[in-house]
């Protein structure tokens, strides 16, 4: 365990099972799509879904786009600022297709409800999103994640792609980060 970890909560394997299992819940769900001639696309919100998706992608059975967006919410800070901001738009198109959209974690669901009311502009046949974690914490909005890796506590978290300050996205495993490494 790296030496900045309070509490390892999912192991790597852990991950890979539940992976696995979104993949294959992912395949059911989409096949009708595919055999009407309908495309997927899977969206990675960068850059902490870079590790989800690339996992997640591999274990879904079906012809997919995958395409890339990056927005800004929380800065180098342990909170939500509340700000979402694209950063970087997706390079194809979403019109008439299928989007997932892959997210590391959803804490108070602001960047994904944001993304989701953006995207719907552009008139995908549908959107749903899969989330590699959901913090257990009082919601203003609801978020709709049809796709679920782990529920977990509310602390800040890393690894498996998640970052403070851009460090720890490495870390194959997640795990609790110590209060006195942001604080
Ligand atoms: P939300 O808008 O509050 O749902 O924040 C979502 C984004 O904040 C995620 O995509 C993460 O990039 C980041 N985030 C929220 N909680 C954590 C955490 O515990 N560790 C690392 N990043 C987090
Ligand atoms: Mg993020």
């Amino acid at each position: 365990m790296h030496a900045d970890i309070q509490e390892v909560l999912f192991t790597p394997e852990q991950i890979a099972e539940r992976v696995a299992q979104m993949g294959d819940a992912i395949t059911r769900d989409y096949a009708p799509c595919v055999a009407a001639g309908e495309g997927i696309v899977m969206m990675c919100v960068l850059r902490g879904a870079a590790t989800f998706m690339a996992d997640l992608s591999r274990a879904v059975d079906l012809p997919l786009e995958m395409d890339y967006m990056a927005v800004s919410s929380y800065g180098a800070a342990a909170k939500s600022s509340g700000v979402v901001r694209i950063d970087k738009d997706l390079t194809g198109s979403i019109k008439d297709k299928h989007l997932i959209i892959a997210e590391d974690i959803i804490d108070s669901g602001l960047t994904l409800n944001h993304l989701r009311r953006h995207l719907m502009t552009r008139e995908p046949l549908s959107i749903k999103v899969a989330a590699m974690l959901r913090k257990d914490v009082p919601r203003t909005e609801e978020v709709d994640c049809a796709y679920l890796g782990f529920d977990c506590p509310d602390e800040f978290v890393v690894g498996y792609g998640l970052d403070f300050a851009e460090r720890y996205r490495n870390l194959p495993e997640i795990g609790i980060l110590k209060p006195e490494i942001y604080k």
